[in-house]
């Protein structure tokens, strides 16, 4: 089992910090990409409030224009999404990170949940490479701010090796 202090009370800023701990912890001796993923998933999942899908998509080598369902805590989502389809075929598509606050206004906009309100999604990138993407969804509008995405984007940055296969 493990046990993180984590709170943030309050402050974006705080919480990010700790979860970037508790990742650091959680991934940095451990090759294998699933299993880092898993975890990344849980520990969102856990400490993020308001989220009602939080998880990956990857880029596989076999068929390298679409996104393929990776490790996730939520529904059972859609398997495949090709680039350039919905939010996470945005980012990984565009190469930038997605926050959208209502996703039922978003062109393309695939409804894994119908709960889902609001989006953010971070492409990963390592060695300039497209690998995935995060895909954070949650049931209330504007939930995401740019503390989220920040805190996210840095986040990604640091697992991105350690999940590159
Ligand atoms: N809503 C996403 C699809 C993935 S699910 O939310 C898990 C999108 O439009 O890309």
């Amino acid at each position: 089992m493990f046990t993180f202090d984590i709170d943030g009370g309050g402050d974006s800023a705080a919480l990010y910090r700790d979860l970037g701990q508790a990742l650091d912890a959680l991934t940095a001796d451990e090759p294998d990409a699933i299993a880092n993923m898993a975890n990344a998933a849980a520990l969102l999942w856990e400490y993020l409030p308001d989220l009602n899908w939080a998880g990956f998509y990857r880029v596989d080598g076999a068929r390298p224009d679409e996104l393929v369902l990776g490790p996730f805590q939520g529904k059972a989502a859609c398997i495949r999404i090709p680039f350039g389809k919905g939010v996470c075929g945005a980012a990984a598509a565009t190469g930038t990170t997605q926050r959208v606050d209502d996703v039922h206004a978003f062109p393309g906009h695939i409804a894994c949940d119908a709960a889902s309100a609001a989006e953010l999604v971070v492409p990963i990138m390592v060695d300039g490479r497209l690998i995935g993407v995060l895909d954070l969804d949650s049931p209330r509008a504007g939930r995401f701010d740019a503390a989220d995405q920040a805190g996210c984007e840095a986040l990604m940055a640091m697992l991105g090796p350690r999940i590159a296969g």
